[in-house]
């Protein structure tokens, strides 16, 4: 069984639909695990004042504004993405006169610009999503100029745990999840092969585990889609769904829910 992944190409969505994905990406992002997982991001990077960057799958702009303010004024930052909708809104929430930034809409593998043309590029929570992720790392390597940098962030579905009493249900719910739901959810278990294989020397990996305890972590919102989607697709049937979703809650009240997954962050050089 599957199903379309709203994240390969959010113009296939009503343009409500995807503003709200554009909004999901900004309101995560202000979330205390995300904005760590970010930080490292911009740190493996390390974008140097002048330079020329890129973001890829770029989505509301949050990481290309960052960015922007770190190249300063005799710098370049353009946000990629496949989504015309994404970038209507990542324009929208960069200043007026912003000159160092601008967004330009292509598919990862194939992008309008010349052959080592970039300092650096990221790339955050895309390369789960692409259809070919070896054609956009080979594209990516392509206009990079010799010794550019790359930085990707990826987690990966397969890690997530969850502390429940249910652990057969839990089980059948989060492997669905990883197997079937929103592209390849072993992406961060293969992003240092895939480099590799692209041509890419990988510089350093780090893992990031987020933990979640409370209602301000992005892994609740994640862990009630995937009970959601399960019960749609006739994976778990109504009584498990709202007896496991009902556990979660309880735990949350009680102060001891406890979720996590590992993100993985590659630092690679062309
Ligand atoms: C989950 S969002 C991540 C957004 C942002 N990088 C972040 O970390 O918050 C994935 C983004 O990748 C874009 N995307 C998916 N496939 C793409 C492709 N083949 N080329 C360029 N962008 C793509 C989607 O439109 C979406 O905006």
């Amino acid at each position: 069984m599957s199903r379309e992944n709203p994240w390969a190409n959010p113009d296939r969505l009503s343009a409500e639909d995807a503003r709200t994905l554009a909004r999901l990406i900004d309101e995560r992002a202000a979330r205390p695990d995300q904005r760590q997982a970010h930080a490292a991001l911009l740190a493996a990077l390390a974008p140097q004042a002048g330079e020329r960057l890129l973001d890829l799958g770029c989505g509301s702009g949050v990481l290309t504004r960052k960015l922007a303010a770190q190249v300063g004024p005799g710098g370049e930052v353009v946000g990629v993405d496949i989504s015309r909708a994404m970038l209507d809104y990542a324009r929208q929430q960069t200043p007026v006169g912003h000159l160092v930034l601008r967004y330009e809409q292509a598919d990862g593998a194939s992008l309008p610009f010349p052959d080592g043309y970039f300092h650096g590029a990221l790339m955050a929570r895309t390369l789960m999503h692409v259809p070919e992720p070896q054609a956009v790392l080979a594209e990516l390597r392509r206009v990079m100029m010799p010794g550019g940098r790359l930085a990707i962030l990826e987690a990966d579905w397969g890690t997530v745990a969850v502390d429940h009493s249910q652990r057969e249900l839990t089980r059948r719910i989060l492997a669905w999840r990883t197997d079937t739901v929103d592209g390849n959810n072993w992406m961060g278990r293969q992003l240092v092969r895939r480099c590799l294989q692209a041509g890419w020397q990988v510089r350093a990996v780090q893992g990031l585990v987020s933990i979640g305890r409370d209602e301000g972590t992005t892994h609740l919102g994640s862990l009630r889609r995937c009970a959601t989607l399960a019960l749609e697709h006739g994976v778990i049937t109504p009584a498990e769904h709202d007896a496991w979703i009902a556990e979660l809650d309880e735990r949350l009240a009680a102060g001891i829910f406890f979720a996590s997954i590992n993100e993985y962050i590659v630092a690679a050089t062309a």
